[in-house]
């Protein structure tokens, strides 16, 4: 098709999708119903818009779509009235609506190597461009180095014989959900977006600004992809240098929580970061390593941001090092102890333990020959790890069996004065026992 031609059904593409978001006729299909897209077809849900999701997990698809919630912090009762004529769900792509709007929500893994895993971007692209139709938006939010859009999937979507910002548009817009953060929702935390040129942009910035208070736009989806891979990688550099102090206050004799206290007085320059038995959740342990492999395949050394992850990283270690010392001094072997090990979750009342520091040293306590038990209100059971465990009940009897316990994730639910009371050794890499006032001697701080 001669260029002018492109130009005039590129626009009359463009002022068709606009005017259906405008008037909220629009279709969207949220492509991966997890932590990320749920609460995002949700808010898309309330704001007026029907939305179909596709998962390929048929237990989720089935769950949504029967108005049941298998996340802790999304309850049922939040969408079930949106499944009246809003919202619904389905496992198979040969199922969905005519859709104008996909956002593209899937996992973003690390190989075995630390290297990304982009195989499910690729096959919901490849899922995508089998039904892609002129004047259509894809949005992608998972999470990935700069260029992912462009350079990767991109070529995908172009498959379908169409061509981007003439037959259909591109965008990429970071998630920042928090989950369990009941200040910032989907709506109320701004919401970065580049496209793969203007109109893109334009088309993307006006969807979302239907649903979501603040829209940041920024000049390409490189730049926001650089955009989420930094905000994560800052917190992670900022919890290696917490953590490294942590180290070096104790090998000084000095308390790092009280000089934390002192210093986050300062009302400003500083922001608050707290050590910790290391880092987990889908973002911090993973993202700086996409940027690292980026770095390396243009030749760019990474220091800081691979020395932060070397420091979290051996956290684990060292919480197992000073539990080691600690049952020394009171003369027990590791290697016949049993160890009560409390928090599983990856960080604060979460629901959840992927790549919790928590696993890492119960593995690591296990390959020492200790007998190893755990507890967590929120997670009744540990499947990812060699041999699958089962949270105790937390009772004075049973915590009285226990040669040590370590606390690795603070959990409101946990009565920790009763812990101490009952328990002997108590060392606390979180510290969750700061409000402990009785027995403070069994207490060990990281
Ligand atoms: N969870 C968070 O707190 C968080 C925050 C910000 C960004 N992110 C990023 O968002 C992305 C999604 O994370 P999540 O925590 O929601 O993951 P998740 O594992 O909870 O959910 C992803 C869903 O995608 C589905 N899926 C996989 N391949 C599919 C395909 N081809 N078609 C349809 N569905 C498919 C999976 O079955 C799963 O249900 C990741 O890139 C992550 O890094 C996560």
């Amino acid at each position: 098709m001669p260029n002018r031609a492109r130009r005039i059904q590129s626009k009359s593409h463009k002022e068709d999708l606009l005017r259906k978001i405008w008037d909220k006729s629009a279709v969207s299909c949220v492509v991966g119903l997890g932590y990320v897209g749920l609460p995002l077809a949700i808010e898309q849900a309330r704001a007026g818009f029907k939305v179909v999701g596709v998962d390929t997990n048929e237990f989720r698809a089935k769950m949504v779509q029967s108005g049941k919630s298998y996340l802790h912090d999304i309850p049922a009762e939040s969408f079930q009235s949106l499944l009246k004529d809003k919202l619904s769900a389905t496992a198979s792509y040969e199922n969905l609506p005519e859709v104008d709007i996909f956002i593209v929500t899937v996992p973003t893994p690390l190989s075995k190597s630390l290297s990304p895993d982009l195989s499910f971007l690729h096959r919901a692209c490849e899922q995508i461009a089998t039904i892609l139709k002129p004047g259509q938006l894809v949005c992608i939010e998972s999470t990935t180095y700069p260029g992912t859009t462009e350079q990767e999937l991109l070529p995908i979507l172009e498959k379908s014989g169409l061509k981007v910002e003439e037959d259909f548009f591109l965008a990429y817009s970071p998630e920042r959900v928090d989950p369990g953060n009941k200040k910032f929702t989907v709506k109320n935390t701004p919401k970065v977006v580049g496209g793969l040129g203007t109109e893109s942009l334009e088309i993307a910035v006006a969807y979302y600004s239907q649903f979501i208070d603040t829209i940041v736009s920024v000049s390409s989806a490189w730049v926001a992809e650089m955009v989420k891979i930094y905000e994560n990688t800052y917190r992670s550099v900022n919890i290696a240098l917490v953590n490294e102090m942590a180290m070096l206050s104790k090998e000084m004799g000095l308390n790092i929580w009280e000089i934390l206290d002192a210093a986050f007085s300062k009302p400003f320059g500083i922001l608050p970061f707290y050590p910790g038995p290391g880092v987990g959740g889908h973002c911090i342990p993973l993202d700086p390593h996409y940027l690292e492999w980026k770095a390396r395949a243009i030749n760019f050394n990474t220091e800081f941001i691979t020395l932060a992850g070397k420091i979290n990283r051996h956290m684990p270690s060292y919480v197992v090092g000073r539990l080691r010392e600690l049952l020394d001094r009171a003369g027990n072997a590791l290697s016949q102890s049993r160890i009560l090990v409390l928090g599983v979750a990856y960080k604060k009342d979460a629901d959840e333990s992927r790549e919790a520091p928590a696993l890492d040293i119960i593995t690591k306590l296990q390959a020492a020959r200790a007998d190893v038990s755990y507890y967590d209100s929120r997670i009744p059971e540990v499947l990812h790890l060699e041999q699958p465990l089962r949270s105790i009940e937390l009772t004075p009897k049973n915590i009285q069996t226990f040669d040590a316990i370590v606390i690795t994730n603070e959990d409101s639910n946990v009565d920790y004065s009763a812990v101490v009371t009952n328990g002997k050794i108590v060392f606390d890499t979180r510290n969750a026992t700061r409000g402990v006032k009785a027995h403070r001697h069994k207490i060990t701080l990281l």
